[in-house]
């Protein structure tokens, strides 16, 4: 068996928290011990590439205990808990090539590693594994029945490229599986991303302004979620349905060049490139923090930072980066002439060593866990009991690409509805809710057309 991990002795740590996120993911679990009953996946490779975490490790167990050979990789070089990844090799048999912090010479590397195992079935996060495939080994994707894909900036990839009639074989779009995106992209990534920034800066976020910039359904959940924890928030949104739905949300929306220069946190969730770009940076206060919460880590335009602070960046957290710009690019490039806020004068705003003080002629931005997703590189990504949902839509999905593949075309597909469904019950279930049916008169109103006023 062949794999890649960072520490085998670090297997029973991961192996405890792997049994912990197991408790609170009851669908996944009863799908499991059906699919060691049944057997549905016998014969299929299944190359997963995705955060390599304590929930994905029950999906990769789910997928094994169908009968599935599983290779695994990450689908972010940040994302690996590197525990969770000995762990899956060494108690539940599953080839995984996974390194916290790996380059990307070496996540392509692991990537190319699952693709070596010649799978049968894709599972992705983001679409790099398809991509891969697509790209450097067109011949493989013959053997491929079937893949699926986890997030939203994949579907899109997908999507441009099945209309580029690029698509070797179909796809299922788990994301779009409304007991996939209703839950984890709001509650998972609205709790997780506050998580994350909480985890790496210890401030406080009661009384900051947290500008959420894109308000899809990741957006929504971190707005809803600075909100409780009692930051006023501005969202900054380019679509006019999501802005107006902001506006009655009770968001206050701005563009970006106001919001800009009142933040005190930003965060990303748009899944495009540059939405926090120079002239930005240019209006910030002092102190301001930045965090990335989409897919990609080209949300923040790190190299216009990076050159705005020339050379004056230093950790000062661990997953913290502090950037020093100075003051002469600091008057508002866009609109009109815009002076920063000295904030050390007003008790500062965050909490590093130097204690907040401001330094002569220079005003310092944060940017937490180098601008990737901040949810799985500050903290763990979405709790267990979210993941349940997403990952037993993953499972379930599998389980009908082995039933259906042969009659489906080479193109993105929606989740079947019984799927749906039957996640949602299944989740109610566990929970112990429960819910009304209709009536036969009921049904039979629904159905017609002839009643009305
Ligand atoms: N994406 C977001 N949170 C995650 C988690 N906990 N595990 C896997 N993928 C995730």
């Amino acid at each position: 068996m062949e794999y890649d991990i960072k520490d085998p002795g670090l297997v029973e740590l991961g192996k405890q928290r792997i049994e912990w996120a197991d408790a609170n993911m009851p669908v996944l679990a009863s799908i499991r011990e059906r699919f060691v009953e049944q057997h549905p996946l016998d014969g299929m490779v299944i190359a997963a590439c995705l955060h390599i975490t304590t929930e994905t490790a029950n999906l990769l167990r789910t997928l094994s205990a169908g009968g599935a050979r599983v290779v695994a990789c990450a689908s972010n070089p940040l994302s690996t808990q590197d525990d969770v990844a000995a762990s899956l090799v060494h108690d539940y048999g599953i080839e995984v090539f996974a390194v916290r912090g790996e380059g990307e010479e070496k996540y392509y590397a692991h990537i190319d590693a699952c693709l070596d195992a010649h799978p049968t079935m894709t599972m992705d996060d983001g679409c790099d594994l398809v991509t891969r495939l697509h790209r450097e080994r067109p011949d493989q994707a013959e053997n491929v029945i079937a893949g699926t894909e986890e997030t939203t900036t994949g579907v899109i990839r997908l999507r441009a490229m099945e209309a580029a009639g690029a698509l070797r074989y179909p796809i299922i779009a788990v994301n779009d599986a409304y007991t996939k995106h209703l839950f984890d992209n709001r509650y998972g990534t609205g709790q997780s991303t506050l998580d994350g920034i909480i985890r790496a800066t210890n401030v406080l976020l009661a009384g900051k302004k947290i500008v959420v910039a894109g308000y899809g359904n990741c957006g929504r959940g971190v707005a809803s979620r600075s909100r409780g924890m009692g930051a006023q928030v501005i969202v900054c949104e380019v679509d006019p349905l999501r802005s107006l739905e902001a506006v009655m949300d009770g968001f206050r929306v701005e563009p970006m060049e106001v919001a800009a220069r009142e933040g005190d946190i930003f965060i990303t969730v748009t899944g495009d490139r540059d939405v926090l770009r120079s002239e930005h940076f240019a209006l910030m206060q002092d102190g301001a923090i930045l965090a990335n919460s989409g897919h990609f880590d080209i949300e923040i335009d790190l190299k216009a930072l990076t050159k705005m602070a020339d050379g004056n960046k230093r950790q000062v957290r661990p997953g913290v980066d502090e950037f020093q710009i100075d003051d002469s690019q600091s008057s508002g490039s866009v609109g009109s002439g815009v002076v920063t806020v000295d904030r050390s004068t007003q008790g500062g705003n965050i909490a590093m060593e130097d204690g907040g003080a401001r330094k002569g002629g220079k005003k310092r931005i944060y940017v937490i866990a180098e601008g990737r997703l901040v949810n799985l590189g500050a903290a763990e990504g979405h709790p267990a009991a979210v993941m349940d949902m997403s990952f037993a839509n993953q499972a379930l999905c599998s389980e009908w690409a082995v039933q259906s593949a042969s009659g489906l075309a080479r193109s993105v597909h929606r989740v079947p509805e019984h799927i749906d469904e039957q996640v949602a019950k299944l989740k109610l279930e566990s929970l112990g809710v429960q819910i009304d049916t209709l009536t036969d008169e009921q049904i039979e109103y629904l159905r017609s057309w002839e009643i009305g006023t």
